[in-house]
C-alpha cells in the first residue's frame, strides 16, 4: 500500500508533465477513475440539461476543443483522427460523396466515422452534416425537389413541411445527420448568386416556408422521433441584402430593415425550434458577420433566447483577421459554437487550445459552446441511435417521393403569360416542336447543388426531363419532334421551348445582367420565323428580362429549377393540374432597374410579386 502511494506520488507528476509537453493529447487513449459507461449522461431517461452538465464536467479542455470542431470527410488525414481529436462533427461539401455514391457507401462511411467517435473516452458521437437544399442532394438517386424559389411560389407551407420530412428520410435512410438547410435568405437582388436558395423576397413567405421546412425536417419537437434530421438556418444575417448583390459582400441596412427583413425569419425559425444557425459569410454595414458579436451572442442568443448551436460558415472565421490566432479569438467570442474549418483541424484546434490555456478565452466561453452542442446531440437522440438508420434507405427515391416532388414542381409554375388560351394544350394535338437547350436537361433543371456543388447540364440522375414528360403526356398518335436551337419546325401545331441558365452555386452565379442569352433568344426565334405558335418556359434560378420578347409569345412559364420531376411541368402544360404558383419575386423590367422589391417606394416591375394566372 505505502510503496504504491509512493509510486503513485512518483509517477503521476510524470505522466502529467508528459500529458503537457504533448501539445494536443490523445484523447482515446486517456483513463480516468470513473466509468463513464454508467456515468449520469449516459441515462436517457434523465432530463437533457442533467445530461448535458454531467457530460461536461467529466470533459477535458482537449475534449472540449474537440467537440467545437467540424471537418470536411475529405480534410479528414486519417480517419482516426476523430478518436485522438475527439471531433465534434463531419461534413459533406458540396458533391463531396464516397464511392460508388450508394446509401450503402454513405452508411459505411459515416458509421466507421461514428465507431472511431464512439470509441473515445466519452464515446461522444459526431453528427455527419451536408447541403441537402433541395432533397439529399448529394447522394445518387435521391428525389431532387424544387429549389426553394420555386417552393415560394406555391405559396404552401404543408407541402414544404413534407418535402422537409422526406427529405429527412433520404438523408438519416444514408446516416446523415444534420442538414445545412433551410437557407431563411430574404434576396433583394436578383444579381445575386443565390437568388434561388432564397423562399421569396418577401420576409412573412420565407418565415412561414422556413418554419414548415424545419419542422418536417427536425420532426416534432420533445418526440422520440425515429427520422429527425437537425436543421440549420443559414445564413445568419443579411446574407440577401449585400450591395449589388454580391455573394459574401456587404449588407447596408438600418435596424429596422435589419429586423423587419433579416431577423424576422430567424426569429421565426428560433421559435420553431431550429436546432443550429449557420452565420453568413457576408458582412452586417461593414462588420463581417463572423466576429459580429452582438447579432450572435446578444440577439440571437439572447434577445431571441436560441438554445441551439451556432456554426460558422465553409473557412468563414478565415478572413476576419490577417492572423489564425485573430480569427478564431473573435468568431468564438462572438458566439459561434461550432466552426466549419474545414481542412486545417490541427491548426484550429492547437490555436483554440492555447486561446484558452492563455486567458484569451474564458472557459465559460468554451463550457457555453460546448453545452450547446451536447444539448443538440442529446436532443435528437444521437447518443442512443448513433449508427444509421438503415430501414429508411429503401425508401430513397421511391415513387412516392416522387409522387410529392411532382406536386411541388406543378405547384411551383408561374403563368406568365396565355394569349388567347392558348395553354392548356390539347393532350391530343397533333404535333408538338419541342426546343431549347434545357428541354433534354435533367441538369438544367435541377440546377446547382445537385451531385456536384455547381451542378452540370449533364448528369446521370434518375428523373424524367420535361421533354420526356411531354413525350409520356401527350396520346400516342401525337408526334413529339426536339430540335435544341429551334430549327426546322415547320409544318407542327405549336413549340414549347425549354431556355433559361445553367446550373452555377454561390458566387459563381453572380450576375451584372439577368439578360436571356442570345442563343435562347434566337432558339424562340427559329420556332416563331416557321411560324409556329410559342409557348416559352423559363428554366432559371431567378427571373430574367423578357421585356423586348415577350410580345412574340403566345405563352410564358417560369418554371424556375424544378428538379428531377419534369412531369410536374407536363401536368401544367397539359392542364392536369391548374396553375396556381404566384411570383415569389417581383419581375425586373430591365437590369438597370435592380434592385426591385415588394414594397418599394416606385414599383415598377414588369409583372407584380404575387402574379400568376390560372386557367378557367
Ligand atoms: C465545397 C462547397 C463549399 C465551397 C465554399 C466547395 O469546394 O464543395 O460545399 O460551399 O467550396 O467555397
Ligand atoms: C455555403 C453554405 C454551405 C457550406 C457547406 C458554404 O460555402 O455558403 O451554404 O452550407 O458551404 O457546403
Amino acid at each position: 500500500m505505502k510503496i504504491r502511494t509512493i509510486a503513485a506520488v512518483l509517477i503521476l507528476p510524470v505522466i502529467s508533465i508528459a500529458a503537457l509537453c504533448v501539445p494536443y493529447g490523445c484523447l482515446g487513449k486517456q483513463e480516468t477513475a470513473d466509468d463513464p459507461a454508467n456515468a449520469l449522461y449516459r441515462d436517457a431517461s434523465l432530463p437533457v440539461e442533467d445530461r448535458v452538465s454531467d457530460l461536461l464536467s467529466r470533459m477535458t479542455l482537449n475534449e472540449k476543443c474537440g467537440q467545437m470542431a467540424l471537418v470536411e470527410r475529405m480534410f479528414l488525414k486519417q480517419d482516426d483522427h476523430i478518436r485522438e481529436y475527439g471531433i465534434g462533427g463531419i461534413l459533406s461539401g458540396g458533391g463531396s460523396a464516397p464511392h460508388p455514391n450508394t446509401p450503402g457507401s454513405w452508411i459505411g462511411m459515416i458509421d466507421s466515422f461514428q465507431a472511431m467517435a464512439l470509441s473515445t473516452r466519452l464515446a461522444v458521437p459526431i453528427i455527419y452534416g451536408s447541403d441537402a437544399v433541395h432533397g439529399n442532394n448529394n447522394l445518387a438517386g435521391a428525389v431532387i425537389f424544387p429549389h426553394n424559389i420555386g417552393l415560394g411560389a406555391t405559396r404552401d407551407p404543408k407541402l414544404v413541411e413534407d418535402i422537409g420530412r422526406i427529405t429527412a428520410i433520404e438523408m438519416t435512410g444514408a446516416g446523415m445527420h444534420w442538414n445545412f438547410a433551410p437557407c431563411l435568405a430574404v434576396p433583394q437582388n436578383e444579381r445575386w448568386g443565390r437568388t434561388y436558395e432564397g423562399y421569396s423576397e418577401y420576409a412573412p413567405l420565407v418565415s412561414e416556408l422556413g418554419i414548415a421546412y424545419i419542422r418536417g425536417l427536425q420532426g416534432p419537437l420533445n418526440v422520440n422521433e425515429p427520422v429527425s434530421v437537425i436543421a440549420s438556418a443559414k445564413h445568419y444575417l443579411g446574407d440577401g441584402g449585400t450591395l449589388n448583390g454580391k455573394d459574401r459582400g456587404n449588407t447596408i441596412a438600418t435596424e429596422e430593415k435589419i429586423r423587419e427583413v433579416y431577423l424576422a425569419p430567424y426569429k421565426a425559425a428560433v421559435k420553431a425550434g431550429t436546432k443550429s444557425v449557420m452565420v453568413s459569410f457576408s458582412s452586417l454595414n461593414g462588420k463581417q458577420m463572423h466576429a459580429h458579436r452582438r447579432f450572435i451572442t446578444d440577439i440571437l442568443k439572447g434577445e431571441l433566447g436560441f438554445e441551439g448551436f451556432v456554426v460558422s460558415d465553409w473557412g468563414g472565421i478565415d478572413f476576419i483577421a490577417p492572423r489564425y490566432r485573430d480569427c478564431v479569438r473573435e468568431s468564438v467570442l462572438a458566439g459561434i459554437d461550432m466552426v466549419m474549418i474545414p481542412d486545417k483541424y490541427e491548426e484550429f484546434l492547437l490555436t483554440l487550445k492555447a486561446l484558452v490555456t492563455e486567458g484569451d478565452i474564458p472557459m465559460e466561453r468554451i463550457d457555453d459552446a460546448v453545452s450547446r452542442i451536447l444539448r443538440v446531440k442529446f436532443s435528437s437522440g444521437i447518443f442512443e441511435t448513433p449508427y444509421a438508420e438503415k430501414s429508411t434507405a429503401r425508401l430513397i427515391g421511391c415513387e412516392e417521393h416522387r409522387i410529392k416532388a411532382r406536386e411541388a414542381v406543378s405547384k411551383s409554375l408561374v403563368v406568365l403569360k396565355n394569349r388567347n388560351n392558348i395553354l392548356p394544350l390539347s393532350k391530343k394535338i397533333k404535333s408538338i416542336f419541342v426546343a431549347g437547350k434545357s428541354a433534354d436537361s435533367i441538369g438544367n433543371q435541377c440546377g446547382g447543388w445537385t451531385l456536384t456543388w455547381q451542378g452540370l447540364s449533364d448528369t446521370t440522375i434518375p428523373g424524367t426531363s420535361i421533354l420526356e414528360a411531354i413525350r409520356n403526356a401527350v396520346s400516342p398518335a401525337t408526334r413529339v419532334s426536339y430540335s435544341e436551337n429551334g430549327t426546322g419546325g415547320k409544318g407542327h401545331d405549336v413549340a414549347v421551348v425549354v431556355i433559361g441558365e445553367l446550373p452555377y452555386a454561390e458566387m459563381y452565379g453572380d450576375k451584372e445582367n439577368i439578360n436571356l442569352s442570345v442563343v435562347d433568344a434566337d432558339a424562340v426565334d427559329n420556332c416563331r420565323k416557321e411560324g409556329l405558335p410559342v409557348v416559352v418556359i423559363l428554366v432559371s434560378g431567378r427571373p430574367m428580362i423578357v421585356t423586348d420578347y415577350i410580345a412574340g409569345w403566345d405563352a410564358f412559364i417560369a418554371a424556375w429549377l424544378p428538379g428531377t420531376e419534369g412531369a410536374g411541368v407536363a401536368d401544367i402544360l397539359f392542364g392536369n393540374v391548374k396553375p396556381s404558383g404566384k411570383l415569389p419575386y417581383s419581375w425586373p423590367k430591365n437590369s438597370a432597374q435592380l434592385p426591385v422589391n415588394y414594397g418599394d417606394e416606385v414599383y415598377e416591375p414588369l409583372f407584380p410579386f404575387g402574379f400568376g394566372l390560372t386557367f378557367q
